[in-house]
């Protein structure tokens, strides 16, 4: 039997914008800087998000850009990059990760190819490289970094993980040392830089 879902592009629904902001984290909703300059930007030029309802109750969300506004300094020709996706832990089963790639995949036609980040040895349980790997994505590269600020000395990897689209499409490159910086477009990205910190990088390479 099919399972009862939905999945619903909220870019331009401002009767989901809570969901651009909040996603699906348990945080209250509130519009902030960093997120709203970051819509601003790319939104005109691509950025999609969208939310997979089950059952009436929104448990997966998906967001992405062409890799010239995307979240990450990913760089490369005609590629999608993957800021983001989640699926809650009590919706699995369903392969919703998986349906939400596909969407992803599908409604990108023109796309060369997919491209995302991965962690490995990061202290928190997200964007984790082998559930990456579990949704079809390969790494093709990875930095071994630290944070500067919280569980300091610890070092983890991350990767440029890549979903081949079109054949022969040229590979993504990536801003090794501007990923220092963190990320920008999510308040509940585990590499979220804080608005409180003016250093410019919140990250240094482990070799240091
Ligand atoms: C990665 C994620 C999207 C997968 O969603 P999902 O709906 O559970 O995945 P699917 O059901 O589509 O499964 C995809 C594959 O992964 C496998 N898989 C999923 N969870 C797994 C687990 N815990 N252990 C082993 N395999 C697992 C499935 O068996 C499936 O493999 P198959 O295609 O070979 O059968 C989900 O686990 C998630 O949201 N993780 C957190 C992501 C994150 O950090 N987001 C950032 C928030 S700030």
């Amino acid at each position: 039997m099919e399972p009862e879902y939905e999945i619903i592009d909220i870019t331009f629904r401002e009767d989901y914008e809570r969901y651009m902001y909040k996603c699906l984290s348990p945080i209250p909703f509130r519009k902030y800087r960093k997120r709203s300059n970051y819509l601003r930007d790319a939104i005109p030029r691509g950025f999609r998000k969208k939310i997979l309802i089950y059952r009436g109750e929104v448990v997966g969300q998906i967001e992405y850009a062409p890799v010239e506004v995307s979240g990450y300094p990913i760089h490369g020709s005609g590629i999608i990059v993957m800021n983001c996706i989640w699926v809650l832990r009590r919706a699995k089963g369903h392969g919703f990760g998986k349906i939400l790639v596909e969407n992803m995949v599908e409604s990108e036609k023109d796309a060369s190819g997919f491209a995302t980040i991965g962690l490995e040895g990061h202290w928190s349980p997200w964007m984790k490289k082998w559930q990456m790997e579990k949704l079809g994505f390969k790494p093709l590269d990875y930095i071994e970094v630290k944070h500067r600020f919280r569980h300091v000395g610890e070092c983890f990897k991350i990767y440029l993980m890549w979903l081949p689209g079109k054949k022969g499409a040229k590979l993504p490159t990536w801003g090794k040392q501007k990923m220092l910086e963190g990320v920008h477009f999510c308040i509940a990205h585990p590499l979220y830089h804080p608005q409180r910190i003016k250093d410019s990088s919140i990250l240094e390479f482990c070799s240091l």
